[in-house]
């Protein structure tokens, strides 16, 4: 059984952590796929890890419906509410904070995030990126690729620093472009390897696995930390 769907049988879960487990923070602006590939994948029994809190910078975004269906704690933090981008970045951070994240991960959040929030959780904010990084970064990578002629493409997903798109690599997949692809179709199968790699990602930075050495991010063996 899926483990949406077991979750569903089960009623709602209540968000709140098993004692041992690492404690995720997603944050979200639109759909909410990968944070639905997250839900399910914490969801599995033994993950390990729960998605404690899952906040948007708009109160539509579906992932935050997606949040409430599976029981998970949820805020809305709106650029709007707050007198300029510093403060935004400060506010987020505090509702963040107040969460005791392991790792905070951005999926389909679509706010540049200034050094107020990044200082906050260094080598533990994790983003995915629909292109095969350094190319094609910004908000409309699918539809740059394919500007370009691309014939491969793919995702990305990285540790968040201070410019965009641009922290230390953990994993990339490859999508050949085809015939007749558009942004839409091409997309979602980008977005079928996010699904894939965001939740594997996300464990090894909460479980403390990845070692930044400049713009490397290496991945170490359980017993080698501490
Ligand atoms: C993903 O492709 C992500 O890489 C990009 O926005 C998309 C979000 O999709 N930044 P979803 O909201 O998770 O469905």
């Amino acid at each position: 059984m899926a483990a949406s769907a077991r979750a569903q049988n089960q009623g709602p879960r209540t968000g709140e952590a098993v004692a041992d487990d690492r404690r995720v923070v997603v944050l979200v602006s639109g759909h909410g796929s990968n944070l639905q590939a997250l839900l399910d994948a914490t969801a599995e029994p033994g993950s390990g890890m729960t998605v404690v809190l899952v906040a948007a910078d708009r109160p539509d975004a579906f992932g935050l419906e997606r949040a409430r269906r599976a029981g998970v704690d949820t805020a809305v933090v709106r650029p709007a509410d707050h007198p300029d981008r510093p403060a935004f970045d400060l506010a987020l951070r505090d509702r963040v904070a107040a969460a005791r994240p392991d790792v905070v991960c951005l999926a389909g959040f679509m706010r540049i995030l200034g050094p107020g929030f990044v200082r906050a959780f260094p080598d533990r904010i994790v983003n995915t990126h629909p292109s095969l990084l350094p190319a094609f970064r910004g908000a409309h990578a699918v539809r740059d690729a394919l500007a370009y002629g691309v014939k491969v493409t793919g995702c990305t997903v990285h540790l968040v620093d201070e410019e965009v798109d641009h922290g230390p690599v953990l994993f990339q997949s490859s999508v050949p472009v085809e015939a007749g692809d558009d942004e839409d179709r091409l997309h979602e199968r980008i977005k079928a390897e996010e699904h894939r790699l965001l939740p594997a990602a996300v464990r090894l930075v909460a479980e403390g696995r990845v070692r930044v050495e400049g713009r490397r991010a290496r991945i170490v063996q359980p017993e080698e930390v501490p």
